[in-house]
């Protein structure tokens, strides 16, 4: 994205806070990392940091995020909600709901979550959010939602391969990644206000469910300790996993401890 590229994205973002304070790089090391020194030196909520190219992106778990030049989407956002640092898991749930809306829109693709917030198209992982948050004393100072998506990349490093696509792979023709960032914005200013209003996953619950790619189907959850087969039951209000294990008993799956995968595939 250009200088040019960037007022066209300004015109073309309908919101009333989410992105409205724009800060475009054409090369950084990570979005995340930009978006939390802006978040110190007292960004406002809503500061987006968009940039064409990441040396290090960075991917959860301690991994790397690859964001080649231009056909990749890195952005992080900057929220400051009055929440309890525990809910704010959650924001990434809400951010995964946004992001899947967003593709759904700008290309017609059938674009589903993995819990808690990978977007997958034909199964394949498309977007990954990486949430970081700053706690003082209990209290969340802000939190960076960093959204990384696979938009005009043909091919894809050996070892993510076969379970990475990009939105250029499934169309069949490029994106417009200025659409798909402000379409993203605009559903998560909706989404977070709504969740906002009750803190929880109460009222999101069903429309989030309806694009859980995982419903109903046999997941394999991997605790640091344990790993064990169940059917994915869907979430409950505060956005936790429901998996029910052969002896018909529902677990409950918080995010951030463990991880979910497919029986045979990576959903
Ligand atoms: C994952 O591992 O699935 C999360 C990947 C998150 C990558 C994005 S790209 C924009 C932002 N900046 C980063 O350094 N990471 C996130």
């Amino acid at each position: 994205m250009d200088s040019k590229a960037l007022e066209e994205m300004k015109r073309r973002l309908h919101t009333k806070w989410a992105g409205q304070t724009l800060d475009y790089r054409y090369e950084t090391g990570s979005t995340n990392e930009d978006a939390k020194k802006l978040a110190e030196d007292g960004a406002p909520e809503g500061t987006l940091v968009v940039a064409d190219f990441q040396r290090g992106g960075k991917g959860r778990l301690g991994r790397s995020w690859t964001t080649p030049h231009k056909t990749a989407i890195a952005m992080s956002l900057v929220l400051r909600p009055q929440i309890p640092p525990q809910k704010a898991s959650m924001m990434t749930l809400v951010a995964g709901m946004a992001t899947a809306q967003a593709v759904k829109d700008a290309t017609g693709l059938d674009a589903q979550i993995k819990w808690p917030n990978d977007v997958v198209v034909n199964g394949k992982k498309i977007v990954g959010i990486l949430t970081e948050m700053s706690v003082e004393q209990g209290t969340i100072r802000y939190v960076v939602i960093g959204t990384g998506m696979n938009a005009n990349m043909t091919d894809f490093p050996e070892e993510i391969r076969t379970t990475a696509t990009s939105l250029l792979l499934e169309t069949g023709h490029p994106v417009d990644r200025t659409e798909i960032i402000c379409r993203t914005m605009e559903h998560f200013e909706t989404y977070y206000e709504t969740y906002m209003n009750t803190r929880d996953m109460s009222v999101l619950k069903e429309e989030y469910q309806a694009l859980l790619a995982n419903m109903d189907r046999q997941v394999r959850v991997l605790e640091p300790e344990n790993e064990y087969n169940g059917i994915a039951r869907g979430i409950n209000d505060m956005g936790e996993l429901l998996v029910e294990t052969p002896d018909g008993q529902i677990k409950t799956i918080y995010a951030g401890e463990v991880s979910v995968r497919g029986i045979y595939n990576y959903v």
